[in-house]
């Protein structure tokens, strides 16, 4: 080998180890992350991995401020789905830093923390205390990534999205309004990725609504979910806004759609790892595949009129979903079109007492502003954002995401924490 020959292979080898770790982290679903940083170094490696390819579709920012900005920026907002937190203080510190960010976390949000201490028993006791990963500074941008990816690649740590179905509880009580009024406030006020997956295949409105005429969607992901992945997704949704997606349904009436029960699990297991919130917007059908996806989605939200047949319907839904459901929460019952002059209406009062579920959003008939939303293919919050239905529509979004209750009840990952951290108070 000549002398060259050697030199080059050497100054190869050295640029080969200069080349950082290739993190072999799967691609990020689209959460939202929030980081907190104590060290200028720290927040350019979070920063610098927000760039990766792998981290494309998340949204990431980078705060500096630590534990001290984290909490009260959470005071008034809602917690996104990861937070990355730097501590540069000792680990009886550092935990009680954690425990003052437990009490603003929403729950559902996941933490990374990041720290000095390379401490094994500081590692295990927040893995115990709910904290999903530690990572001793200086980190890397591929350690990174791997602990990002680590999280979401994790299949005890559950799916990132969760379904809410939508189901009216009589035909054109307003369900599909709600629906997309409501995954437009999560996307807009809360930030946080919504997919809408209209499900009224020959009818649905989802398209129209958003200004939106896509030339593929879910009946293209129905027809081979077996082909579905986030790639193909990526293709299959049409963007609407920065937050929110439409998997739109095809309405064409050439063909019937028998659609497939196994099919529909498949796509909604394939979209719940790609995105947080999947608004389904089910059809007034009571098809072995509308059945089984209300059953099975994470929340119910029935759309009922204040009417006899409405009422009835409603407590029929309410008890099957309460015998089929008996450790979920009840399903949340709007009450929708209240209010048309001259009607005789059931009190709201009235429907609530009958079928034992108090209406948790209550929306006036209002032909003018939601007759405008409809022709112009706009939500109510476009049309006016101060009407009393863009509040309601805001206030679903809310309980939906747990904002105002966990607030409350101080409920978060790391609420076992705070109640060991409170016994132990008592005790000593
Ligand atoms: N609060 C309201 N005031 C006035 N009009 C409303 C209100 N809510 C919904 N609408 C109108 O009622 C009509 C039916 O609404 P929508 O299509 O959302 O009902 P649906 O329950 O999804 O119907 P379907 O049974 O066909 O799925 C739409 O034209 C919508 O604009
Ligand atoms: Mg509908």
């Amino acid at each position: 080998m000549s002398s060259n020959a050697a030199i080059s292979l050497e100054s190869m080898q050295q640029a080969e180890q200069d080349l950082p770790d290739e993190p072999r982290a799967r691609p990020i679903p689209r959460v939202n992350i929030q980081a907190f940083c104590e060290d200028q170094n720290t927040a350019s490696v979070i920063q610098k991995a927000s760039e990766d390819r792998r981290l494309a579709k998340a949204h990431v920012t980078v705060q500096m401020g630590g534990v001290e900005s984290a909490v009260t920026f959470y005071r008034d907002a809602s917690t996104p789905n990861l937070i990355i937190i730097e501590s540069l203080l000792n680990r009886a510190e550092m935990l009680s830093d954690l425990e003052r960010l437990a009490e603003v976390c929403d729950s559902g949000t996941k933490v990374i923390a990041v720290g000095q201490v390379n401490d094994v028993l500081l590692y295990r006791e927040l893995l115990r205390r709910g904290v999903s990963e530690y990572v001793v500074a200086p980190t890397s941008v591929a350690q990174m990534i791997e602990s990002i990816a680590s999280i979401y690649g994790d299949p005890s740590t559950g799916p990132v999205g969760q379904t809410v179905a939508f189901v009216g509880t009589k035909g054109g009580a307003g369900s599909s309004t709600v629906c997309h009024n409501t995954a437009f406030s999560i996307a807009s006020v809360l930030e946080s990725d919504v997919v809408i997956a209209d499900m009224d295949l020959p009818f649905g409105t989802a398209g129209l609504d958003f200004n939106q005429d896509p030339l593929q969607g879910i009946a293209d992901a129905l027809s081979a979910p077996e082909r579905l992945d986030e790639v193909l997704l990526d293709r299959l949704l049409s963007r609407c806004s920065e937050h929110l997606s439409l998997f739109a349904a095809p309405i064409a009436l050439d063909k019937a759609y028998d659609v497939d029960t196994n099919a529909c699990e498949t796509v909604l297991d394939i979209v719940r790892e790609n995105v947080p919130w999947i608004a389904i917007d089910v059809p007034h059908v009571w098809t072995a595949w509308a059945k089984d996806m209300v059953l099975k989605a994470d929340h119910v939200v029935m759309t009922a009129m204040p009417d006899l047949a409405s009422l009835r319907n409603t407590k029929n839904l309410a008890d099957q979903l309460k015998s089929a459901r008996p450790n979920d929460r009840p399903p949340i019952l709007v009450l929708n079109q209240v209010g048309v002059p001259k009607r005789p209406e059931i009190p709201v009062k009235d429907f609530g007492q009958a079928i034992e579920l108090e209406p948790r959003v209550v929306i006036e008939f209002d032909a003018q502003l939601f007759g405008t939303a409809a022709n112009n293919g706009q939500m109510i919050e476009e049309v006016s954002e101060k009407a009393k239905a863009a509040d309601a529509f805001r206030s679903l979004a809310n309980i939906l995401t747990d904002r105002i209750e966990s607030k409350s009840e101080g409920s978060s990952l790391l609420a076992p924490l705070i109640e060991r951290l409170k016994l132990s108070k008592v005790l000593g």
